[in-house]
């Protein structure tokens, strides 16, 4: 099980080294190899992306990805930019379906900002289109000064599009997914204006023809937006388009308490995965080891059953992470009064002594610290 690990900027390597030390007491053949990417191998290399960092991410089986992006880039030319690396990986290895579940754990309930019985239970997955939109538009040039910044431009455009094949590929991901679930998917769109999601909506409901037992219905995004905050639970799996499934599953992140907590899956159709927290690089809090490692550790989680067809250690670690919660221990991001405060390397320890509890291994934390 060959696994590029690329930590990327930010709080990447603080929560990127909690997911090693959980693999490491799995007890599965992993075969790890670190490579720089974002913002770092930009100090590094001069590129965001190195080919020997793609060429990695290509060979491997899985890529756990920690975060890139910090504002002290924000004045680079678009190109040279951190989050260039994490596009450029998605297009290059055509990591077309984005898994972004977003689960309520019982005991985080009152961390949401929705009241409790709105969120109490939830457990909905959106599933984004990741390589196509207007984040892949054409033409997506423009004159740029050496600063970075637009100098005497008029106008500025990026367009939006998507191909039959395109959809097509994500609609049957997506009622697959469903169909795995409760049989109910919601496509999201903005028929009511774009062209480019009209043809969304008529070539989903194409697709649905051959998946009769699955409920479809549509929804306009603006709306969308609004049940989710509204009445989440209505939802169970939501497909939409790359900017759309952006802007929701940050949004749905929240309902769960804390964005921290949610792992991210991006899949290609030879089943190649790259897997990384939803979360960002948040450089505001970096080298300061509060960073929540669950959303990373559950992201191995999710490699373990989308790639390497472990699903039996992938419950283990959910299992452990659940109970590591239960206990009581919270970083700071879901820090609620009576609980005990962890820090990132806490939390990765805990994760660590349940499983080795879980699965009667008698490892002990100094031996897997890495
Ligand atoms: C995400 C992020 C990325 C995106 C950025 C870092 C390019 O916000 O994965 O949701 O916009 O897709
Ligand atoms: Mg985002």
């Amino acid at each position: 099980m060959k696994i590029a690990v690329l930590p990327g900027d930010g709080i990447g390597s603080e929560i990127v080294a909690e997911a090693l030390k959980v693999m490491a007491v799995l007890d599965l053949p992993f075969e790890t190899e670190h490579a720089p990417v974002g913002g770092t191998a930009y100090e590094l290399h001069g590129n965001p992306l190195p080919d020997a960092t793609l060429r990695l991410a290509q060979q491997a089986d899985a890529v756990l990805f920690g975060a890139v992006g910090d504002w002290k880039f924000d004045t680079l030319e678009r190109s040279l930019r951190p989050e260039q690396a994490i596009l450029g990986l998605r297009k290059h290895m055509g990591l077309f379906a984005n898994f972004r579940p977003a689960i309520c754990y019982e005991e985080l309930t009152d961390a949401s900002s929705l009241k409790p019985e709105l969120v109490a239970g939830l457990d909905i997955l959106i599933i984004r289109e990741l390589t196509g939109d207007i984040y892949f538009g054409q033409p997506r040039g423009r004159r740029v000064s050496p600063d970075g910044a637009f100098k005497g431009a008029e106008e500025a455009f990026d367009t939006m599009r998507y191909s039959r094949p395109e959809i097509e590929r994500i609609a049957h991901v997506a009622f697959q997914a469903a169909r795995k679930r409760n049989k109910r998917l919601t496509s999201v769109d903005k028929a009511n204006v774009l062209e480019t999601f009209q043809f969304w909506k008529d070539v989903v409901t194409e697709v649905h023809a051959q998946y009769p037992d699955v409920a479809l219905d549509h929804m306009y995004v603006d709306n969308a937006a609004m049940q989710l905050v509204k009445a989440p639970k209505r939802f169970d799996v939501i497909v939409t388009g790359n900017m759309f499934g952006d802007i929701l599953s940050d949004e749905a992140a929240m309902l769960t308490g804390s964005i921290g907590m949610l792992p991210s899956a991006s899949l290609n159709a030879k089943g190649q995965g790259l897997y990384e927290p939803s979360h960002g690089s948040a450089p505001d809090i970096a080298g300061k080891g509060i960073a929540n490692p669950l959303a990373t550790i559950l992201s191995v989680a999710m490699m373990l059953k989308f790639t390497l067809n472990q699903p039996e250690a992938a419950a283990r670690i959910e299992a452990a992470v659940k109970q590591v919660l239960a206990s009581g221990l919270r970083t700071a991001d879901i820090w609620s009064a009576g609980s005990t405060r962890a820090s990132t390397r806490e939390m990765g320890d805990a994760v660590v002594a349940a499983l080795a509890k879980l699965s009667g291994l008698k490892t002990t934390i100094a031996k897997t610290t890495l």
